[in-house]
């Protein structure tokens, strides 16, 4: 069975990229001349690389010919501009569609790697499911829901739609910014740390993404996926620090700082063009009391339970970081 990823060589992608190559599958990827290939240079002589991009239909036809499976993995989920937030996440998904459509003799499946965001906040009590109304509550999260709009209402092609909610692992560049403050021996945390958050290790999202393709009981449905055990913000950075071997200074965040830290890092990030996870447009997501969401849907349907726990995930993570001279 042929399959096209999209978004191959960013960070989930490229987890997504190593577990179908390891698993035997015939792969084409799509890449754009200006991505960086850092992370899957390893795979590239036994894929089959097909350039294009988002923003034109006719690449996107031209690289989906002859493949069976699209995993649509591609997105922003960094801005400077909430208009970009739209062009790739939603604009982008509507014409994976469009080209999906066109080639509905060959493709029998498109996945969509959409986002817990796009749920909106739970919390452990009552945790957000994939068949409430959806509640995103950055520019971010209403961009995905776009997306996934696109695909139930248009899409001609069976579809699966995934929500990882935050994932973590080797080639990750937020929690990467954790590591680097627990290093430095300070752990900021917002609203005191008490924020629950369902996590998930990368490799874990990619056998989740295996777990989807050819799945006819997946067709037309949504599933999170998440380790089944959340962990509170400060319980999350703690055992960074104690993985570290670093007892850092615990401080915390308040709002009147949160929001012209954001606003400051707005505007050096408009000077430099360059994003960040700190940023105005993602407060309400820090702010929120909790992003807890039920796994139970894909254990049944898919017969997917993330296995990674915390500690393994966060050892496994660390051991890269050091190994690459990130830490
Ligand atoms: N990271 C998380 O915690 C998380 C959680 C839930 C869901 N997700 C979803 O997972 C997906 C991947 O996220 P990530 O964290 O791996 O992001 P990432 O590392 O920034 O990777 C994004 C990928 O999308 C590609 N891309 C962006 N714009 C494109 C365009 N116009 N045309 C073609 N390709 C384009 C990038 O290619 P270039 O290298 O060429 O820019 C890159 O391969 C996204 O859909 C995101 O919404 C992420």
């Amino acid at each position: 069975m042929r399959v096209l990823l999209t978004g191959a060589n960013g960070f989930i992608g490229s987890h997504i990229l190593d577990r179908l190559v390891e698993s035997g599958s015939d792969v084409a990827i799509l890449l754009r001349r200006t991505g960086d290939t850092r992370f899957i240079e390893a795979h590239l002589p036994r894929v089959d690389v097909r350039y294009g991009s988002l923003d034109s239909t006719e690449s996107l036809r031209e690289a989906f010919r002859d493949a069976e499976v699209i995993i649509h993995c591609a997105g922003k989920t960094k801005a400077v501009r909430k208009k970009e937030y739209y062009a790739v996440n939603a604009e982008g998904a509507r014409r994976v569609v469009e080209a999906c459509n066109a080639l509905s003799d060959s493709v029998a499946q498109l996945i969509l790697i959409s986002s817990l965001a796009v749920s909106g906040p739970g919390s452990v009590e009552s945790p957000a499911r994939e068949d409430a109304p959806p509640r995103p509550v950055s520019t971010y999260g209403k961009s995905k829901m776009l997306g996934e709009q696109y695909v139930r209402r248009q899409s001609r092609v069976p579809y699966t739609i995934l929500r990882p909610s935050a994932v973590y692992g080797p080639r990750d560049r937020d929690f990467y910014l954790a590591f680097r403050m627990a290093r430095r021996k300070l752990l900021p945390l917002i609203g005191g740390g008490r924020q629950a958050l369902s996590l998930i290790y990368a490799a874990d999202v990619a056998e989740g993404v295996l777990r989807s393709i050819g799945n006819s009981a997946s067709h037309g449905k949504t599933y999170h996926l998440a380790h089944p055990v959340p962990w509170t913000q400060r319980a999350l950075l703690a055992k960074m620090a104690e993985a570290m071997g670093t007892r850092p200074l615990r401080f915390a965040v308040p709002a009147a700082v949160l929001y012209p830290a954001c606003l400051l890092r707005d505007l050096w990030s408009r000077v430099t063009g360059r994003p960040s996870i700190l940023t105005l447009e993602k407060v309400p997501e820090y702010r929120a009391p909790g992003w807890v969401c039920a796994t139970d849907r894909a254990a049944e349907d898919l017969g997917f339970v993330a296995g990674t726990s915390l500690d393994e995930g966060i050892k496994l993570t660390l051991k890269w970081y050091t190994e690459q001279r990130w830490l």
